[in-house]
């Protein structure tokens, strides 16, 4: 499977109403990571890939002055619909200069395929002194998933299309990238975290795995998820009638060193 370095033609869209459906759990199982950001009260902080900005709320409410941003604009909108000041912007091109106390990253980061760059942008977003903490999907994250979708394309003579989407890091990758930029990395974990989602495997196809989804013929596509969810059903599909996603956490807290 090819990785892709930045852009791809086959871009997964972000709509707020299915992700409102399909993805609260996301923000939901992010509030631990409020508890490491510690928002200090008048603390500048960005949210890099704010989404709805469920998440960016709780940080707000704690007392913090909160910018979003997001590469989508359905999602800036519901950001700033709850009132939080939010940009449209790629995380790849973060237009900061040493202005924030802290970012906060969840969820975002394994979408972004050249990660230094997006380091970068964060050192250079942040104040000397300033911490980045984050959460993204790490190293074996939805294999699984990806297994299924990847045989189900290869049954169709795709797979040579298949370009992947996401940038999964162990720990001694993405602590080495943050290192290279100059970040002290103050904490990292890789926590699997088997993750039960709120409907079936085909609604999470449809609002994560478009990159996979769009290469099959529009007429197919049902027959195909539904082919991919039997696949899945003896591994993920749990004694409890809920679907359980594969998901491995890489989560981390990075210092910007104040300059000697
Ligand atoms: C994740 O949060 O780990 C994730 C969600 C959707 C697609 C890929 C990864």
């Amino acid at each position: 499977m090819e990785q892709t370095d930045g852009e791809s033609s086959l871009q997964q869209r972000w709509f707020a109403d299915r992700y409102a459906a399909n993805a609260r759990f996301v923000s939901d199982l992010a509030e631990p990571l409020i508890e490491n950001l510690a928002p200090g009260r008048g603390d500048l902080i960005l949210d890099l890939g704010c989404g709805d900005g469920a998440l960016t709320k709780l940080v707000v409410d704690a007392g913090a002055r909160v910018i979003g941003v997001d590469a989508s604009i359905d999602q800036v909108m519901a950001c700033q619909n709850r009132g939080i000041p939010s940009a449209v912007m790629d995380g790849h091109n973060l237009a900061f200069n040493e202005v924030f106390d802290a970012i906060l990253t969840n969820a975002a980061l394994h979408w972004m395929t050249s990660p230094d760059v997006v380091i970068d942008g964060m050192w250079n977003a942040l104040k000397s002194g300033g911490r980045v903490v984050g959460e993204m999907g790490g190293d074996g994250n939805i294999s699984r998933i990806t297994r299924a979708l990847t045989e189900a394309l290869t049954r169709r003579n795709l797979q040579d299309k298949i370009i992947f989407p996401w940038f999964f890091p162990d720990e001694a990758d993405y602590r080495q990238r943050l290192e290279t930029r100059g970040f002290v990395v103050d904490y990292m974990e890789l926590i699997p975290r088997p993750t039960p989602l709120p409907g079936a495997i085909t609604a999470w196809l449809d609002t994560f795995g478009e990159q996979f989804l769009f290469l099959v013929p529009e007429l197919e596509r049902t027959a195909f998820k539904e082919e991919v969810a039997e696949d899945l059903e003896a591994d993920l599909f749990d004694p409890h009638g809920r679907w359980m996603a594969d998901y491995v956490r890489l989560r981390f807290t990075a210092i910007r060193p104040e300059e000697a």
